[in-house]
């Protein structure tokens, strides 16, 4: 594994997260959006002089619980497969120190399904979870355009039908919902 080293801000870190991510993962928009308001961290890989993995993420509070959201992240290509994206999950996790972590990521992304399944994470696809338990954790992560739910611990994924979901749902509304709408220019009421 490659020596790197992992630093942690907000908008100050901002373009080097847009460098990277933003390269490879056309939803950065949301990303981007969620660390101008405040409510997502940057975190940067560098190994010698070069930044050469990010990620963005964000922790939310639902009582009694606290989960943390891998939200994007990504290596850049020739620096794969060195341990580097493995060095900033765990970093994360480090940071946020929560009860619950979760990622979601297409199902025909192995690379990304195996990184978190290496870490310990379970690969649950959203059909397989119940209905209400999905609804929840798609506000939670914001993703609707992915298939499939990373989580870890996993056993503590039901628990989240009794918590208390306000910052879920506020999340939801500014940071998920309110993007994609400005994206898709829509200024029409909502039925
Ligand atoms: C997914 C991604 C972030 C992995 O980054 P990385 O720095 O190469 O990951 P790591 O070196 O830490 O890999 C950790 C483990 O994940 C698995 N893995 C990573 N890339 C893999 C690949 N191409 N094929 C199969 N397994 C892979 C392996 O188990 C690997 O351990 P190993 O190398 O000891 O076998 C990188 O491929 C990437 O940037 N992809 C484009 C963006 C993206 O899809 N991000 C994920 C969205 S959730």
């Amino acid at each position: 594994m490659l020596p790197v080293r992992v630093i942690v801000g907000g908008r100050d870190l901002l373009e080097a997260a847009r460098n990277i991510i933003g390269r490879y993962m056309p939803g950065f928009r949301y990303a981007e959006t969620a660390v101008v308001d405040g409510w997502a961290s940057v975190a940067v890989a560098i190994a010698g002089e070069d930044a050469v993995g990010a990620e963005v993420f964000y922790g939310l509070s639902a009582r009694p619980y606290s989960i943390c959201v891998h939200y994007y992240v990504a290596t850049v290509e020739g620096w794969r497969r060195r341990g580097i994206a493995s060095a900033l999950v765990a970093h994360v996790e480090d940071v946020c120190g929560a009860q619950l972590y979760l990622a979601t990521t297409r199902l025909g992304n192995e690379p990304a399904v195996r990184l978190f399944t290496s870490l310990g994470y379970r690969a649950v696809p959203w059909d397989e979870l119940p209905r209400d338990l999905a609804d929840v954790l798609l506000r939670a992560t914001c993703g609707y355009d992915d298939d499939v739910l990373l989580a870890k611990p996993s056993e503590r994924l039901e628990a989240l039908l009794g918590a208390d979901h306000a910052e879920i749902a506020r999340f939801h509304m500014r940071e998920c919902y309110a993007v994609w709408r400005s994206m898709r220019g829509s200024k029409g009421h909502v039925h």
